[in-house]
């Protein structure tokens, strides 16, 4: 698992970003998920939107790489952490009422597998909220497209995935799409119907 090599850096690399950008998107994508809910996370990494989680939601956060874990361990005392794959998650039926991945999608091998397991695990009515970089349109689009030859080979990161594209092809209702920077990041909330 690629990530595994990673962890140990991943919240170093990321801080630059953190502080200009993510964290305050990280604050509004979490704003979408319901009080008093039962909260599934996936490919939670190393932790980092533990902080901007309510105290009164039941959270339960996956992730695929153990070593991301270990880091993500350290910054929680009260959500249940667990490794799994979000292509084949171990939960019931609508065990949960509303979902979260944070640049997750574009890491995915296969995300239409993933969506059929957040659709499988969310009750009828519950949001799947995202925040994802994808694919822009025009030009910009095509630079993404060879870009992503590129970072598909050196770290698995599809850069010009259409991820919006992807979850309403799956069956999800999208409630709101807030782009960010040019449309490279999307902030989608998705409802699921079924
Ligand atoms: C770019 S990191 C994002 C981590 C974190 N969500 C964040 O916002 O910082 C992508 C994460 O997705 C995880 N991931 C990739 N494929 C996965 C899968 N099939 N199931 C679960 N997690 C996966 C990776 O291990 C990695 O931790």
């Amino acid at each position: 698992m690629i990530y595994d090599k990673f962890a140990r850096k991943y919240d170093c690399a990321l801080a630059p970003f953190e502080k200009r950008f993510l964290r305050q998107w990280r604050r509004e994508t979490l704003s979408f998920l319901p009080e008093n809910a039962r909260i599934l996370e996936i490919g939670a990494g190393t932790g980092a939107n533990f902080p901007f989680y309510s105290h009164l939601q039941q959270a339960v956060a996956t992730e695929i790489s153990s070593k991301m874990l270990t880091f993500a361990k350290e910054k929680t005392n009260s959500i249940v952490l667990l490794q799994a794959d979000a292509e084949n998650l171990p939960f019931a039926e609508n065990s949960f009422d509303a979902a979260l991945a944070t640049l997750v999608f574009c890491s995915i091998p296969q995300p239409e597998k993933a969506f059929a397991e957040l659709r499988r695990t969310i009750r009828n009515g519950g949001k799947i909220v995202l925040l994802e970089h994808v694919r822009p349109n025009g030009l910009l689009g095509i630079s993404f497209d060879c870009l992503s030859v590129l970072t598909v080979a050196a770290i698995e990161d599809h850069f010009n995935r259409e991820t919006t594209k992807i979850a309403e092809k799956c069956g999800l209702k999208i409630v709101e799409l807030r782009k960010k920077v040019f449309g490279i990041v999307n902030l989608i909330v998705c409802e699921v119907v079924k």
